[in-house]
């Protein structure tokens, strides 16, 4: 067994401690997260808070990382981070955040990049479906990045699906909102690609961080097994798929991948995502969970709660009851200046998120 870099002594106590606070904000601008907008992204805000309540010595494991949120704060802390998601598109921007890098050598190859995409004689087509949302010069010119593309670096790939999803929102007159997406606006305006990607590389690159390397799975975390050694995990600290099935591939993750060519519904088969199976997926999930954890390790899951089919299902009671772990420790708050909170309003609800935590330490697995 891997000896992991820290042990219970450590939590015992901050697993009992761990705090939420209220921020005024969900997102923080001056980041790097804003580099792709992943439908499900959590506040790195939050994220950051909990990791800095966290010994830097443990071994991290977000096993549905998406973009990588967790998984970059931990290594900003100094954690040695592991993430796993079997959305391949997630997993390019939260390598594209995690990996290191230098932006001079980036910023070289944008340029380099760039000039060859100008001089290319014939650009392939961007495809009919996604096409429509973008003014044609724009268009081409994302389809002439696309082809140079395939030497990118992780932080390139991800400005690249970023600038994408920006000029989609520009080319329609900035109209977008998260309830309006993909609603064409004409006449569709012309946007330089060239120079969108450009202030996207730069405007994220300043927050890539040097911390220690992390490491991202693209695999199915009911087998998280596979891919990460039993027993080396210290702390799991994660927001799983909600039980309403968002489609994770859907929002502007659609328009990226049919530019990429990339089938959305086998990505689709591979993630938790139906209702009517989501029970026995987290039950698989959480048991794989189980095999990667020590007797002392620390697991913390943010969930929310859920309208499905007119009732309302408590997060914390679903997990809690499922997970193989006992005697839970739940803190809770009200969804603030959030889409879920906008949701609320519109929706007369009043759904709270709760952190779970769970300090094997101390409270151990339920018994068989
Ligand atoms: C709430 S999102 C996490 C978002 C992440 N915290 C971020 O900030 O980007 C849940 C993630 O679970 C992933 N997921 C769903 N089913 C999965 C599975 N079977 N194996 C691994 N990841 C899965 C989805 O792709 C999605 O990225």
């Amino acid at each position: 067994m891997q000896e992991s870099g820290v042990r219970s002594s450590v939590f015992s106590d901050s697993g009992s401690q761990i705090t939420l606070r209220y921020f005024d904000k969900v997102s923080n601008p001056k980041s790097i997260h804003g580099i792709y907008p992943y439908r499900g992204k959590m506040s790195a805000l939050d994220a950051a808070h909990v990791i800095s309540q966290l010994p830097p010595a443990a071994i991290l494991l977000d096993p549905f990382c998406g973009t990588g949120t967790i998984v970059y704060e931990a290594q900003a802390h100094g954690m040695k981070a592991i993430g796993v998601d079997n959305n391949p598109l997630a997993c390019v921007i939260a390598r594209g955040k995690t990996e290191p890098n230098e932006v001079e050598s980036i910023l070289d190859n944008l340029s380099s990049a760039t000039c060859a995409a100008q001089s290319q004689d014939d650009a392939p087509r961007m495809p009919a479906s996604p096409a429509k949302y973008f003014h044609p010069d724009t268009a081409d010119q994302i389809m002439r990045m696309v082809q140079v593309s395939t030497n990118f670096s992780f932080y390139l790939l991800s400005a690249l699906y970023g600038a994408i999803c920006v000029a989609a929102r520009a080319c329609n007159g900035w109209l977008w909102t998260s309830t309006s997406t993909g609603r064409i606006n004409e006449p569709l305006r012309k946007i330089d690609f060239y120079s969108t990607l450009l202030r996207k590389v730069r405007k994220h690159a300043e927050f890539l961080n040097n911390g220690p390397p992390a490491t991202i799975h693209t695999h199915d975390t009911r087998q998280i097994h596979e891919v990460v050694e039993e027993e080396s995990v210290d702390i799991v600290y994660s927001s799983p798929p909600y039980f309403d099935a968002l489609d994770y591939t859907n929002y502007y993750s659609k328009i990226v991948l049919e530019i990429l060519d990339i089938d959305r519904a086998s990505v689709r088969k591979g993630l938790i995502q139906r209702y009517s199976t989501y029970r026995e997926d987290m039950e698989q999930a959480l048991s794989a969970i189980d095999r990667v954890v020590h007797d002392e390790s620390l697991i913390i899951f943010v969930v929310g709660d859920r309208k499905v089919r007119g009732k309302l299902i408590r997060g914390s009671d679903f997990f809690t009851e499922l997970a193989p772990w006992d005697h839970s420790r739940i803190v809770e708050r009200e969804y603030t200046n959030t889409a879920s909170g906008l949701w609320d309003k519109i929706n007369r609800t009043q759904r709270k998120e709760q952190i779970v935590v769970w300090d094997l330490a101390s409270g151990g697995r339920k018994p068989e």
